[in-house]
């Protein structure tokens, strides 16, 4: 009976520029995946899987053992998407975990507090939660695109009925492992993937609940929110920067699962053309 996160990290940073994979970008001198877990941790997370880029296993674990004050901590290749990546690290959690946080490292400064909410939420009976925040733009429904580029507006949505959704998303573990089961079609393909992992959730059927989301749980996109991070880290300290920085190294990255993983597993993409 313990908690277990998937923090996914397998993803290249193409909105950034060209700084190498996102996750890997230093904040305060600390790669973004370490601000993290960090925060995961010290929400009391039992079992940190994290999913890497092709390559990066190494460089990963050395980052991770040196920063952060746990020994369950595994490092895994992603996959093609995000949705594959999760799978991925799903399948080499253990089998006692009852509980799953699902977070992308481009949220490196969700706030231990939010972790922690999310999965008290889970543990009080909801099997799918996800943090969400008000609207502050009127959003609009649009079309596809006519010849000059323009997109015609198809509806606009009642505001106070949407939210913006951020992870860390909570699940119960079994739950999610048949959502992405289910999903798995849909895995290796960026225009089929599911974007968020409650999404997969909902096309099972299954409800999924909306906590109060967080600020400073918002996504490193650009390269104004990298500076904005920044500013961040290097003026105020979060109760995660804290932790101690003195954990012996003995981990080891994971064994490549003997398990089918709940999702699909992806063919290597083609290389990328330049
Ligand atoms: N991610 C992943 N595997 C992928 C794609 C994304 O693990 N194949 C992760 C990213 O590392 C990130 C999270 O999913 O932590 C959210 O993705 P996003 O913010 O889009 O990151 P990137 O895909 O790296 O950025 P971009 O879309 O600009 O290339
Ligand atoms: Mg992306």
């Amino acid at each position: 009976v313990s908690v277990g996160a998937v923090l996914v990290a397998a993803g290249s940073g193409r909105r950034l520029g060209a700084l190498g994979p996102k996750a890997f970008v230093p904040v305060a001198g600390v790669p973004l995946v370490v601000h993290a877990a960090r925060g995961l941790l010290a929400a009391g997370v039992d079992v940190l899987v994290v999913t890497v880029p092709e390559g990066f296993v190494e460089q990963a674990t050395t980052a991770l053992l040196g920063a952060v004050p746990r020994t369950d901590l595994w490092v895994v290749e992603g996959g093609p998407t995000r949705q594959a990546s999760v799978a991925l690290g799903l399948a080499a959690l253990d089998d006692d975990v009852d509980t799953v946080v699902v977070h992308d490292a481009a949220r490196a400064f969700a706030p231990p507090s939010l972790v922690a909410q999310v999965i008290d939420a889970v543990r009080s009976g909801h099997g799918a939660v996800v943090p969400g925040l008000p609207v502050v733009d009127t959003t609009k429904r649009v079309g596809p695109a006519d010849a000059s580029g323009a997109r015609p507006v198809l509806e606009t949505p009642d505001r106070d009925s949407l939210v913006a959704v951020q992870t860390p998303q909570g699940f119960d573990r079994a739950l999610l492992d048949r959502a992405h089961a289910a999903g798995a079609g849909r895995a290796c393909d960026e225009t089929t993937a599911a974007s968020d992992d409650a999404g997969l959730v909902e096309s099972l059927g299954e409800p999924v609940w909306v906590v109060p989301g967080d600020l400073a749980a918002w996504k490193i996109t650009t390269r104004t929110d990298l500076a904005r991070a920044e500013r961040l880290a290097s003026g105020e300290k979060t109760p995660h920067d804290k932790v101690p920085h003195d954990r012996p190294a003995h981990n080891l990255p994971a064994e490549p699962d003997a398990a089918e993983p709940a999702g699909a597993v992806c063919e290597p993409l083609p290389a990328e053309e330049t």
